[in-house]
């Protein structure tokens, strides 16, 4: 896992961008969206370069969203599905059809965990799964207590996490509590894993993620067992590492052909 504390939270969307600008020029890439707020200066950033005729053509990629909540109207503006468009997939041009979530039609629940499985290993899995941590070490949907080895299925989010989604809904009462995940199992199978943190709410998530032991109990620490993470974080998320002297030694030092 390499951690690179950065000055602020412009400069985690810029690096971010960078790395989802890499491996779309590459070609013919799988993307992992998250939602929440943490990616969206990322998102802006990316919108920003292809506005300005810097970024890469985004013709054949295609995209995978993490999660999606159960039990909202179709094209409710605060589905995953909607907001991805909005934020990003829209703006970059990349049509509909190639962007995917978990199937969320109450008719099809107890098989979409499954059929997204699919999609994705149909798809030749993800390249870059960009991801946000919860206050309380969730990764995805899958709160403490979920299985480190869980594939896409319906989970019950926690009080903490609607509570921290109402500023998108206006209360928690509109918050569902139902969602459709990807499991923290298939998380471990993309194949670059790039963890956004900015904030002081998520330093102590923080730390336990990447410094505390690996378990359930912090869905994030999960990332610990995969060969290839990228933890980009600002300084109020940073506060929490005890090692995040040696970490920045590392990136400081990092050899220019390296790259993420
Ligand atoms: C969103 C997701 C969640 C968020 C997390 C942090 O698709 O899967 O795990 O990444 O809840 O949310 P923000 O970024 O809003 O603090």
């Amino acid at each position: 896992m390499e951690v690179v504390p950065l000055a602020s939270a412009d400069e985690v969307a810029a690096l971010g961008a960078d790395v989802v600008e890499a491996a779309v020029r590459a070609g013919g890439a799988v993307l992992g969206l998250a939602t929440g707020s943490t990616p969206l200066p990322t998102y802006r950033e990316l919108i920003r370069r292809y506005d300005a005729g810097l970024g890469p053509s985004y013709d054949g990629v295609r995209c995978f969203t993490l999660d999606e909540y159960v039990g909202l109207p179709a094209g409710h503006p605060e589905s995953y599905r909607a907001t991805i468009a909005r934020e990003l997939t829209d703006p970059l041009g990349i049509p509909a059809d190639r962007v995917q979530g978990p199937s969320p039609e109450l008719a099809g629940l107890p098989t979409a965990g499954a059929r997204y499985e699919e999609a994705l290993v149909a798809a030749g899995g993800v390249d870059v799964q960009i991801l946000g941590i919860g206050s309380d070490g969730h990764l995805a949907f899958n709160e403490p207590g979920s299985s480190l080895a869980s594939l896409t299925r319906l989970k019950t989010l926690t009080e903490e996490t609607r509570r921290d989604n109402a500023r998108f809904f206006g209360s928690i009462d509109e918050v569902p509590r139902h969602v459709l995940t990807q499991g923290l199992g298939t998380i471990l199978r993309a194949r670059h894993l790039l963890l956004l943190a900015t904030g002081a709410a998520k330093a102590a998530a923080l730390a336990a993620a990447v410094e505390g032991p690996v378990s359930a109990s912090c869905p994030a620490s999960v990332l610990q067992l995969h060969p290839h993470v990228t933890v980009l974080c600002d300084g109020p998320a940073e506060t929490g590492l005890t090692r995040r002297d040696h970490y920045r030694e590392v990136y400081d030092a990092k050899p220019a052909w390296q790259g993420l």
